[in-house]
């Protein structure tokens, strides 16, 4: 299979079959009590995470013979070759623990220097989102588009609880977003939360620190919807650990500038 096959909606309909299989086995584990264990203090993974990464990664394999998987349960490929699947078998795995029923499976392709084809799918609500690089982003078929919502008091927000010194950042940031918008929520899968931005269904969303695996594909999803996603202070985001802001193009202005240099930052490396 050629690069060229791969950037194409026949790939992503493979992709969101392979999405959808993974969450029914994440549903299935989910009604029996997973093995949960920390990986490091405050991150948590599961017997679920590992199964769905083994499937994760053999289907996709299969499948796509000559692509490389880059997973959260995985090791960092040496380089990140193209094509590289970037993975996160189970996003929302403290969700998952305390069995609070959001949670996520998220598989973006990484190719031509950027993210062409991403999926999240969450198999509780049977919410199937999904993009192909310059032709949109969907649910489940139907096509997405960013809110219009212009100010932050009519916004409704969504961010997520960051872990280590990250927190302090986030806190200063949700101190002055809770403060004018309408509410925030806080859903517990990242990729989900931004997602859900590209549904339109909050008007933005931000984290003081994520990894690849868990902004790449719904970054690209809220980009075909027509939204805006950058780090802090308005970087592009790549292939490093990031914090990021997005929104519909009002919104994210707005975050823009409170995250600009000088204002709030998020913890230590995060650029
Ligand atoms: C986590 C979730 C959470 C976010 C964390 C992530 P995981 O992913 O997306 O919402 O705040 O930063 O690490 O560990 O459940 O895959
Ligand atoms: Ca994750
Ligand atoms: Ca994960």
């Amino acid at each position: 299979m050629n690069q060229h096959d791969l950037h194409s909606p026949s790939t992503l309909e493979r992709v969101i079959h392979v999405a959808q299989e993974a969450g029914r086995l994440l549903r299935r584990m989910s009604r029996t009590h997973a093995n949960v264990w920390e990986k490091a203090p405050g991150d948590l993974v599961s017997d679920a995470d590992l199964a769905v990464n083994t499937f994760l990664l053999t289907e996709l394999r299969r499948q796509f013979p000559g692509t490389v998987v880059w997973s959260e349960e995985g090791v960092r490929p040496p380089e990140i070759k193209e094509p590289t699947w970037i993975v996160d078998p189970l996003d929302g795995t403290t969700n998952f623990a305390h069995r609070f029923p959001t949670f996520a499976v998220s598989i973006a392709l990484w190719l031509e220097g950027t993210t062409v084809l991403g999926v999240v799918h969450d198999p509780m609500r049977e919410h199937t989102f999904a993009a192909l690089k310059g032709r949109g982003a969907t649910l489940n078929g139907a096509r997405l588009r960013v809110s219009n919502t212009q100010e932050l008091p009519r916004a409704l927000m969504a961010c997520d609880w960051a872990r280590g010194k990250a927190r302090e950042g986030l806190l200063n940031l949700l101190n002055r977003v809770g403060r004018e918008a309408h509410a925030v929520r806080a859903m517990g899968a990242a990729a989900l939360g931004i997602a859900y931005v590209a549904a339109g269904w909050v008007d933005g969303y931000f984290n003081a620190s994520l990894f690849p695996w868990d902004f790449a594909a719904a970054a690209l999803i809220v980009e075909e919807a027509g939204g805006v996603v950058t780090s802090w202070g308005g970087k592009p985001l790549g292939l490093r650990k990031s914090s990021l802001i997005c929104g519909n193009p009002h919104i994210h202005r707005t975050l823009l500038a409170f995250t600009a240099p000088g204002r709030a930052r998020p913890g230590r490396e995060e650029g």
